[in-house]
């Protein structure tokens, strides 16, 4: 695994674009995933300058949504999905056979989770992961002693995770599960990169990189992945 401190958000934005970039030139046809969330909001609006500014051949790539809250309805500002519409399909003229997301409202979420991992499997698996870093360590919705090597599933929200998502949304929600890929998705992707800015992840970041690798820290999993990359500005790094 490698650190990267970047001086603020907007470098940090520029360089993790220029790697999805930079796989796109290499396979047009990459199978890209990502969190929805703050974190990645300032890559994903670089990315769609940058692409347009490069000529970059945006028309090809298959998007896979990281996660969904269970029973938020798509169209829901603050929900994954939105996040997804809003900063890149819309933007990059992106129809849905170009994408799969969790549908947070199934009536059967197990065939929902098993759905994606065929998705991902029949594709070819997952080329990059760019995932954030939740309060509590959660990368995703793979919360607090969760399975290491799971694939797609459900989980129940820990109260920090259900609290810290009410500001993605305009009124008070009900969020109790979610629908996630696995940490044994990111084991098998072939490019991870986590993005972490701000001061007040500097602790859990701190912790998932130095502790020692466990369920109870979820993105300490990034210290076993060989291609894993953290991504953090100054203030999120301390230094
Ligand atoms: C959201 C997701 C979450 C977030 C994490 C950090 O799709 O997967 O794990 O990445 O909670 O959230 P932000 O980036 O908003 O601080």
């Amino acid at each position: 695994m490698k650190l990267i401190v970047y001086a603020d958000p907007k470098q940090l934005a520029e360089a993790a674009a220029q790697e999805i970039i930079s796989l796109l030139i290499r396979k047009p046809d990459a199978v890209i995933c990502m969190a929805s969330g703050n974190s990645p909001k300032q890559t994903c609006e670089t990315f769609v300058e940058m692409a347009a500014m490069q000529g970059t051949d945006t028309g090809k790539f298959f998007f896979v949504g990281l996660d969904e809250w269970v029973g938020i309805p798509p169209d829901t500002h603050g929900s994954c999905h939105h996040d997804f519409r809003v900063r890149l399909f819309d933007p990059l003229g992106m129809g849905p056979s170009r994408y799969h997301l969790f549908d947070g409202m199934s009536a059967d979420l197990d065939h929902e989770c098993r759905k994606m991992d065929v998705v991902i499997r029949d594709k070819g698996g997952i080329d990059l992961m760019i995932v954030g870093i939740g309060m509590n360590g959660h990368i995703g919705f793979n919360e607090p002693g969760c399975d290491m090597n799971a694939l797609a599933h459900v989980a129940q929200l820990e109260p920090i995770t259900a609290s810290v998502g009410q500001q993605y949304f305009k009124t008070a929600m009900k969020l109790e599960r979610g629908i996630t890929l696995g940490l044994g998705h990111l084991k098998n992707s072939r490019q991870v990169i986590l993005l972490a800015t701000g001061q007040a992840k500097q602790d859990i970041v701190s912790k998932a990189l130095n502790q020692p690798v466990s369920s109870t820290l979820p993105a300490s999993v990034m210290q076993t992945l060989a291609h894993g990359v953290v991504m953090v500005d100054r203030a999120a790094a301390g230094s």
